[in-house]
């Protein structure tokens, strides 16, 4: 055996005993011949002493010793002397007094130190993830992450759950992002597709009868990447037989519950609450709204079509909307310039402007603006609900477009003036969704969730008269203004699912060639079945409190796709690309040299 105890270990009870530590070298410090190293490894820091009467290969080997070095250091439990004790370290009131030290690995001096609080950029500590993943504070977000994927098959399992393998090479499972494809060696010109989501796998595990199926699944899924957003991510994908969304909410409820117990020792009151879409982009402009804070959107538009104020009345004879936000106590707060971005961010959005008002001391109206609003100033105040000190900031544009510029405002608002408390938590679900949204190149229909999801039973008869009003059986799990999961109660009958197809321009020999499977399996006696995915690393991410699920990944991409520390995306060799019948149309790169011995 290499070691008696980890670093993390030892405690008062153990002072005397004859002890060996294994780990890495967090500092070193000389003082005054008695040289301290802190000594780390994942379970936490010891401190080791060697004295100045330590045996001479024991004092060089200290004196020699540098960060990351890893050693295996024998020595006697002792009491840290009365006022050196650090209360902050779980093996604070304990040192290990030297009386071996054996170096199993020098270290070169590392490119940053990981115990050091000044850390390089992202792009250095993804280069050498090896290094940044020593750091404590990535450890933790590590060990968070997994065991919340502890509780989530916990969970599952104890409801009966079967965790089923989905294959990684298959055929397109469409979930509106583009597809990672794998060229097949032995059919030239055929390629898989990785999987955006299990999506008809599970689905079909219900025609099999499997009842309640669940897998921590890897999906893939090229689109653009944001801080939450990896081109490859984790889902808790889960699924059930003979259900209706309330059975598949109260599974998904009953996890949030215990998540945040086990985690952060919060009660959570269930039910959640539930918005309907159309009430989330009426109120917030976005489909899943950060609850904890108000700053709700108010519609001005029958007030603003009775003013002549040019910009109003554009937007609405074009059949669009003015909407607005009340900033309360927020009049004196920006200035000028700072309007000013407050214009762009809302340009930036798509707006083609930004009204902002005041109300000034005396209850009027101040702003590049104030003297368009004759006849509609005391009823924008009323709407508003705003009074003196107020600042009220108004898009006149598409619904679509007050929807994006004032949710963004309203995101950059509720940061900025500090309107919650960033420990909080906040659960709700989203449900009723469109079924379909239109899409804006070809201008025809497509999934607002996946082609599998069943309309309500009640709006069947809009797949033929009016599909834009035709809501599905979908919800969204959000948690603090992140979309943490979505699912929703699927179709079970083929004729359905082939209507919803011919409504997404997929044809009936289109459907059969790429679906056949699915609707031979529907017509061979499958049950009603719905599910749900949860993003895990959104999950780890707002549980842990982080900004980026970059840190709660081991390995995880750039923003653009790569892996800084492997370099891939990577060109290959034209060997291969010859075997695979692949030929690249963009000169290749020259293939990075093979690391050595690779
Ligand atoms: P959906 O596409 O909503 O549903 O995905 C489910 C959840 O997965 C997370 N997620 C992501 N996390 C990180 N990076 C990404 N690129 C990414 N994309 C999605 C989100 C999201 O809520 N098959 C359906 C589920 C179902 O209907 O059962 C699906 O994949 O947290
Ligand atoms: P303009 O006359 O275009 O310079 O606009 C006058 C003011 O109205 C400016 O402060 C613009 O930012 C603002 N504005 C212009 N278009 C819109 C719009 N669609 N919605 C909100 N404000 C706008």
């Amino acid at each position: 055996m290499l070691r008696t105890h980890t670093c993390g270990e030892l405690r008062p009870d153990r002072i005397g005993s004859q002890v060996s530590l294994c780990g890495w070298v967090d500092r070193v410090r000389d003082h005054k011949g008695v040289i301290f190293i802190d000594l780390r490894d994942r379970w936490g820091r010891t401190q080791v002493v060697v004295g100045p009467d330590a045996d001479s290969t024991t004092l060089a080997a200290a004196r020699a010793a540098r960060s990351e070095w890893v050693l295996r250091v024998t020595g006697t439990v002792g009491a840290r002397p009365e006022g050196t004790t650090n209360p902050k370290l779980a093996t604070g009131a304990v040192e290990v007094v030297c009386t071996a030290i054996e170096v199993l690995n020098e270290a070169e001096t590392p490119v940053f130190q990981p115990g050091a609080t000044d850390l390089p950029g992202e792009e250095v500590r993804l280069a050498h993830r090896w290094l940044d993943l020593r750091r404590a504070a990535m450890q933790d977000n590590l060990f968070l992450r997994s065991r919340i994927v502890k509780i989530m098959r916990d969970h599952c399992d104890e409801l009966g759950f079967i965790d089923v393998e989905t294959p990684m090479l298959g055929r397109s499972t469409p979930e509106g992002a583009r597809d990672f494809l794998v060229p097949s060696r032995l059919d030239h010109g055929s390629f898989f597709a990785l999987p955006q989501s299990p999506q008809l796998y599970k689905q079909l595990l219900m025609m099999a009868g499997f009842d309640r199926y669940v897998q921590v699944a890897k999906c893939f899924r090229d689109e653009d990447l944001r801080a939450d957003r990896q081109p490859e991510f984790t889902q808790l994908d889960l699924e059930m037989s003979f259900v209706e969304a309330d059975d598949v909410i109260g599974v998904i409820e009953g996890l949030v519950r215990r998540t945040a117990r086990e985690i952060l020792g919060l009660d959570v009151a269930l039910p959640l609450p539930r918005l309907t879409y159309d009430e989330c982009m009426e109120r917030f402009g976005h489909d899943a709204p950060d609850l904890r804070y108000g700053l709700e959107i108010v519609d001005l538009t029958p007030l603003a079509a009775e003013s002549e104020f040019r910009v109003f009345r554009g937007a609405i004879e074009a059949g669009g909307r003015v909407r607005g936000i009340r900033v309360p106590g927020a009049a004196g707060r920006f200035s000028r310039k700072e309007l000013d971005e407050l214009t762009a961010v809302a340009v930036e959005a798509g707006a083609k402007g930004l009204v902002w008002l005041k109300v000034e001391p005396d209850g009027s109206w101040s702003g590049p603006v104030a003297k368009n609003l004759t006849g509609i100033a005391a009823g924008l105040q009323e709407r508003l609900g705003c009074g003196p000190g107020d600042l009220a900031l108004v898009v006149a544009d598409s619904f679509e477009v007050t929807c994006k510029a004032l949710h963004t405002l309203r995101k950059r608002l509720g940061a900025e003036l500090g309107l919650y408390d960033p420990k909080a938590m906040n659960f709700s679900w989203v449900v009723d969704f469109p079924m379909f949204a239109r899409d804006t190149e070809s201008g025809g229909w497509t999934a607002m969730h996946h082609p599998f999801t069943a309309p309500k039973p009640e709006h069947l008869a809009f797949l033929d008269s009016d599909p834009a009003s035709c809501r599905a059986v979908a919800y969204d799990l959000v948690i603090n203004g992140s979309e943490a999961g979505g699912g929703t109660i699927r179709i079970h009958d083929s004729a359905t699912q082939e209507k919803v197809f011919k409504l997404l321009g997929i044809t009936a020999e289109m459907a059969r060639e790429r679906f056949g499977f699915l609707l031979d399996a529907l017509r061979s006696g499958a049950p009603p079945h719905g599910g749900i995915a949860l993003g895990i690393d959104r999950w780890v991410m707002l549980f842990g409190g982080l900004d980026s699920i970059r840190d709660v990944i081991a390995f995880p991409k750039t923003q653009k796709a790569s892996d800084l520390m492997t370099g891939a995306p990577a060109a290959v060799e034209p060997k291969q690309l010859v075997e695979l019948g692949v030929r690249v149309v963009a000169p290749p790169k020259p293939a990075a040299p093979r690391p050595e011995g690779g």
